[in-house]
């Protein structure tokens, strides 16, 4: 049995930060949550008995006082988009880089742990697949540029200060809570949501692109695993299944789940967008024994059930 512990989750009420805090309890782990609500809900967290505070990781005053006492940060609070860096990279980097120093600071000041949510966009538009931890650092757009800053600060705090931190890297998540409302969200949403109220999908580019889609409650399982198993200090680790799903095969499995030809139309490639994605994941089975427990196929049906059951009720199937 692993002590009970303290932890504060930065980003706690947005899609994966919700269901860390989830994974937390369930383990009788005390649970923090630090967010300021710029995309994550309060309702995300409906249900959950932990101590939730409104604040932004760029003011150290906030930051200071929520990481007094815990065990360990689990740094997620970011701005995650590509496109939306690409409009504002000032907000990305200050977000994502600014606000990942200050959360180091205070946690080193406090003696705690610090795992980091980095990004498979860290890879960028290298050929060679799949992507090993080792690979050279590509960013292809603000939003990657900002992450693997971040990922810098905390392996160099890890090496500098001795702090047992950890990087892990998400490979496009998908699951329940994720925002499907907004022109930055993840395809999987919008396409879920396209499908049940029988909008067209749009595809950016031929839809040949490819992802290591990833279910939601796997990436929570293995943030958890990075904080509590005896990792290196300043380790990198990718955490995936280590499969690829193209956006044209996603919409096929979509329409066999929802038992119709989903209406597709195509338009040019996202500027910054990677073409393909996939995850060595030998170093995370090695490290943490994480594996995901949940297929593709699976994951989505339960996001689509999710997505169902947040329709109004006259909405019809
Ligand atoms: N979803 C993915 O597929 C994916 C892939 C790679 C990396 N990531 C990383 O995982 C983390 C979580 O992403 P997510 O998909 O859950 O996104 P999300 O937008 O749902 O979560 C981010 C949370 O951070 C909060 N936040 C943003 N700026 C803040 C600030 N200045 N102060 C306090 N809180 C702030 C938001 O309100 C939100 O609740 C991010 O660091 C992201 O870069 C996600």
């Amino acid at each position: 049995m692993t002590a009970k512990k303290t932890y504060l989750i930065t980003g706690g009420a947005g899609f994966i930060g919700s269901h860390l805090a989830a994974c937390c309890l369930e383990r009788g782990h005390g649970v923090r949550v630090l967010d300021d609500l710029r995309t994550g809900l309060e309702s995300n967290l409906e249900g959950l008995d932990l101590e939730f505070l409104r604040g932004d990781i760029r003011e150290e005053r906030t930051v200071r006082e929520a990481v007094k006492g815990v065990a360990g940060v689990f740094h997620l609070a970011a701005l995650p988009s590509v496109p939306r860096s690409i409009k504002d990279p000032w907000t990305s980097h200050d977000v994502n880089v600014n606000g990942t120093l200050r959360v180091l600071l205070a946690a080193r000041e406090e003696g705690a742990k610090v795992v980091f949510a980095g990004s498979s966009s860290a890879y960028g538009d290298t050929e060679e697949l799949p992507k090993r931890e080792e690979m050279a650092a590509r960013p292809q757009s603000p939003y990657a540029a900002s992450k693997v800053a971040g990922e810098n600060y905390v392996r160099v705090f890890a090496r500098v200060f001795g702090m047992p931190n950890v990087v892990v890297r998400y490979f496009n998540v998908f699951g329940p809570r994720q925002r499907a409302d907004s022109p930055y969200s993840g395809v999987i949403a919008k396409f879920c949501r396209a499908a049940l109220e029988g909008e067209v999908c749009r595809i950016d580019g031929d839809g040949g692109q490819s992802r290591d889609f990833t279910y939601v409650e796997d990436a929570a399982r293995g943030t958890y695993l990075a904080m509590e198993r005896d990792v290196p200090g300043g380790e990198v680790l990718n955490l995936a299944g280590g499969n690829r799903y193209s956006l044209l095969q996603l919409l096929e499995a979509l329409s066999d789940l929802v038992g119709k030809e989903i209406p597709r139309e195509f338009g040019d490639p996202r500027p910054g967008d990677v073409r393909h994605s996939q995850a060595e994941v030998s170093k995370a089975e090695e490290l943490l024994g994480f594996r995901t427990r949940v297929d593709f196929r699976e994951g989505l049906g339960r996001t689509l059930d999710w997505y169902r059951s947040k329709r109004p009720a006259h909405s019809g199937s």
